[in-house]
């Protein structure tokens, strides 16, 4: 580094050496490029400042807070805040319109969808998928076949009371246990299931008779299931024609339903989630593809 050593050049890479020397091997003065180092220094000097100023050093159970009093949860809340008071005119535009007119409003209908998308994602995908696509006794919301209708009134009715909920609007009926209460014998539990198989173009057992199923269906089954069993959104009694299945298509799985009854929950969301969730729900789900 000296003036002294810069005079002693190593021959073989003509660079200065540093003047010390082990065993006859001199060590080349090969400095690290001073950018290199100005940076260094400069973020040393940065974390210095950085240490006082903001919260930085672990303690026991906290840790030093830094000058500047700044804290992530706090910095969370403002801007929580200041999100809350950026969405207030639309918020407050989405409760005061109703389902129709947020469907003819364009920049309404954007902002409910994306509120109701949320709130599916936290309230409703659980039981229905995250798409909607619905489980064995729990409704495919994005298909057009609805239980209990699906025109955005229809479906706002049934998010905000629910199905046979605690809620005292709630959609309540339910498919009668006809086998254990004795309505039907056994053997007639079997002609009609094969008969409900037979609306759907599905092969009914050898032992199945026209006749005598669709007369039970008709004295029992169409009152709520409509005659051709086309179903009733009135009582949230299903299509069986259709070839979608709540419970399933099997022999098996009909002839249970008619023997214990069916009847699957929908909580009520009134008073769980506010209006204009609810609203934005229903608009949403009115959306995914099947609505009415
Ligand atoms: C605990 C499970 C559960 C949760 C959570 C749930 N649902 Fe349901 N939902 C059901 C069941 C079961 C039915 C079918 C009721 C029936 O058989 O009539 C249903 C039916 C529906 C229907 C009527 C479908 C039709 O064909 O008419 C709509 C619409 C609906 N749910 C929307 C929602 C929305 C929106 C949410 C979230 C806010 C939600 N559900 C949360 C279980 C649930
Ligand atoms: C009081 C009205 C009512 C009557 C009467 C009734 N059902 Fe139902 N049925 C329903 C309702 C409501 C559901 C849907 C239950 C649910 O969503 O949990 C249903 C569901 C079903 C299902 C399931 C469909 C699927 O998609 O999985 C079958 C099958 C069925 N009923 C057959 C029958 C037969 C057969 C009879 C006559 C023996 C009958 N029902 C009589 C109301 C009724």
């Amino acid at each position: 580094m000296t003036p002294a050593h810069q005079e002693d050049i190593d021959a073989h890479t003509g660079t200065a050496t540093t003047g010390h020397e082990w065993d006859g091997i001199r060590e080349l003065n090969t400095p690290l490029p001073k950018w290199w180092l100005y940076i260094l220094y400069g973020t040393i000097v940065w974390a210095i400042g950085y240490i006082v100023v903001y919260p930085a050093i672990p303690l026991v159970s906290s840790f030093t807070p830094g000058l500047s009093g700044w804290s992530s949860r706090a910095a969370v809340t403002q801007d929580l805040a200041d999100l809350t008071q950026q969405r207030a005119p639309m918020v407050d535009a989405l409760a005061k319109a109703s389902l129709q007119e947020i469907g003819k409003d364009d920049r309404l209908r954007g902002f409910a969808l994306a509120q109701g998308r949320a709130a599916f994602g936290d309230n409703c995908a659980p039981c229905h998928g995250a798409g909607g696509g619905g489980a064995v006794s729990f409704p495919n919301l994005n298909d057009d076949d609805w239980l209990w209708g699906g025109k955005v009134d229809d479906i706002h009715q049934t998010i905000a009371y629910g199905v046979r909920s605690a809620h005292e609007k709630t959609r309540s009926s339910a498919m009668p246990a006809f086998g254990q209460t004795g309505i039907l014998k056994p053997a007639e539990v079997d002609q009609v299931a094969d008969h409900v198989r037979s609306l759907s173009g599905l092969p009914t057992d050898k032992t199945y008779d026209k006749a005598a199923g669709a007369k039970i269906f008709e004295e029992n089954c169409s009152a709520c299931h409509g005659a051709g069993g086309k179903g009733n959104l009135e009582f949230g009694a299903p299509d069986l024609t259709d070839q979608i299945w709540l419970f399933g298509s099997s022999k098996a799985s009909i002839a249970e339903g008619v023997h214990r009854g069916r009847g699957s929950m929908m909580p009520a969301w009134s008073g769980r989630l506010d209006d204009t969730t609810i609203k934005a729900l229903a608009v949403y789900v009115h959306a995914l593809g099947g609505g009415k």
